[in-house]
């Protein structure tokens, strides 16, 4: 009906009022003059952190237009702020797109915001990150899991008789309800098998937060008392790294990261990161994307959605939770390479060509 409404207003400005009408039917509207297939607003929450930008916007949009060639996609980024995203989201509710895919920079401040699109009849995908309030569905990954591999490979890392040995964590965001899977799986693993000497949480994903905490670990620990790092991804890894580097600790004890990144694939290589957690972005993207199209064409999310989860509102809605991966210098061939996340001439770069070679990487 939305649609219709958006469809008229186009065809008045156009006088074009009777064929925008008949247009005007069951697939959604667009006020933006280009189509009538159902708009899809994505709303990502920063510029920290690379897969949004890099993998997600692009897999999404490239999903979007399979399921639905007259889709329209408007993206907005937060840059990690809250206001700016609120903002976003008030904009495309007044547009009246027909749904929104949602990363929440920040998930219970987006609450509000939430409710308001679900009152103006517009469907939110909870993506990656499980939004508050009432949302539609969600597409994810066992965030409990990626904390298990975490922890379970630093584990190996430092090797036998971890239980003298001595760890720093360097947590999440804990306004992201995943930084508090990872952490919960994390400790599941960790938790009475090594000291943690300090435990940080890591506002907006920050890489330059995660090295003057780990600078300031440096300091009060001393370097010889840190024998593993638990980085909840790549860019807490990098800042970890960096500090350390700083310290002129060599060698840098293990450290775990996650999504991928290929700055992280390559100081795996180098031997500068001990692992990290591939989430497929692909599978991620067309299951967002399968959710958004539903939505936004008013059919059922259970036929796209094979799991449920439970939403802050107390009610349950179709959920689809994918697998995380962990990948060390062994396994990135068999897992980013043959998925064509990156090619080995990517990861290779001249500098780590001895590298690569070590690590059958040729
Ligand atoms: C999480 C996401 C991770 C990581 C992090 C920082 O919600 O699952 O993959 O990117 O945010 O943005």
């Amino acid at each position: 009906m939305k649609a219709c409404v958006r469809g008229a207003a186009v065809a008045v400005i156009a006088a074009a009022t009777a064929a925008a009408l008949a247009a005007c039917g069951d697939g959604g509207g667009n006020d933006s003059g280009e189509g009538n297939g159902p708009r899809i607003g994505v709303l990502l929450p920063d510029a920290t952190t690379a897969r949004w930008e890099t993998n997600d916007r692009p897999l999404l949009d490239q999903q979007i237009k399979e399921l639905c060639a007259d889709c329209e996609v408007e993206h907005a980024n937060a840059k990690s702020d809250v206001a700016i995203q609120q903002a976003q989201m008030d904009s495309m509710i007044a547009e009246g797109v027909d749904a929104i895919v949602l990363v929440a920079v920040d998930s219970r401040s987006l609450r509000p915001t939430v409710a308001k699109a679900d009152e103006a009849g517009i469907p939110v995908i909870a993506y990656d990150r499980l939004a508050e309030g009432p949302i539609s569905g969600y597409a994810s990954f066992d965030g409990e899991e990626v904390g298990r591999l975490q922890g379970r490979a630093l584990l190996r890392a430092m090797g036998d008789g971890a239980a003298d040995k001595r760890i720093v964590m360097m947590n999440g965001d804990p306004s992201d309800p995943n930084a508090v899977s990872f952490k919960k799986g994390a400790l599941s693993e960790l938790e009475g098998k090594v000291e943690i000497s300090k435990q940080y949480d890591t506002r907006q994903w920050r890489t330059e937060v995660a090295h003057m905490n780990m600078s300031g670990a440096i300091s009060a620990l001393g370097a010889d008392n840190i024998d593993g790092v638990y980085a909840a991804n790549d860019g807490l890894a990098a800042g970890s790294i960096s500090a350390l580097k700083a310290n002129k600790v060599d060698p840098l004890p293990p450290i775990t990261g996650q999504d991928a990144e290929l700055g992280a694939v390559q100081r795996i290589v180098a031997g500068e990161q001990y692992m990290t957690v591939y989430k497929p972005f692909a599978p991620e993207a067309s299951a967002g994307a399968a959710l958004a199209v539903a939505a936004a064409r008013n059919e059922s999310l259970d036929r796209v959605a094979e799991d449920t989860v439970r939403t802050s509102t107390g009610s349950t809605v179709p959920a689809v939770l994918l697998t995380p991966v962990s990948v060390t210098v062994e396994t990135i061939e068999d897992t980013l390479v043959k998925d064509g996340v990156y090619t080995i001439r990517q990861i290779c770069t001249p500098q780590l060509d001895a590298a690569c070679a070590r690590a059958g990487l040729t």
